[in-house]
């Protein structure tokens, strides 16, 4: 980007499985906010901080990767929510170790505080941070992140 060039940096906000099913799933755990207002909340915080936010889910480990390396070819800075493949894909994890712009891992609960089984993370270490347990806020804090990093 060159100093005259303001065009808004694009980021992927990229969801992994059942995070399309907030609002219904567990509101107890991931609040009242639906995937549809989530999405809403992500490019409205984007473009306040002056971000390109686009935002997906899927509920398919292969469609997530082929997301991460089509960031990482493009130097697309990621936020990025695993869900429960947070705790188990290795193949999610090698593919975010070949980014090129910065990645954080985003948690609406907060995983350290619930089963045991989600207190391993094994995208963290390949992650340029982690924000947990903020709920939606998880997601502005990251895209803030992004926008202000120096
Ligand atoms: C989650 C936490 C994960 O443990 C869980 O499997 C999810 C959602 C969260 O945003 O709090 O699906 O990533």
């Amino acid at each position: 980007m060159t100093e005259t060039d303001q065009s808004p940096r694009p980021v992927l906000v990229l969801n992994g499985p059942n995070l399309a099913r907030l609002g219904t799933r567990e509101p107890d755990v991931y609040g009242a906010m639906n995937y549809g207002q989530l999405t809403g909340f992500c490019e409205q915080v984007g473009a306040d901080v002056g971000l390109a936010v686009e935002v997906r889910q899927t509920d398919s480990e292969a469609e997530l990767i082929g997301w991460i390396h089509e960031a990482v070819d493009s130097q697309t800075a990621v936020v990025l929510n695993p869900a429960a493949f947070t705790h188990y894909s290795y193949a999610l994890r090698d593919a975010c170790a070949q980014r090129t712009a910065p990645l954080i891992e985003v948690h609406l609960s907060n995983p350290a505080a619930r089963e045991e089984f989600r207190h391993n993370s094994v995208i963290s270490a390949v992650a340029d941070g982690t924000i947990a347990g903020f709920g939606a806020n998880s997601y502005a804090l990251a895209l803030t992140a992004i926008a202000t990093a120096r």
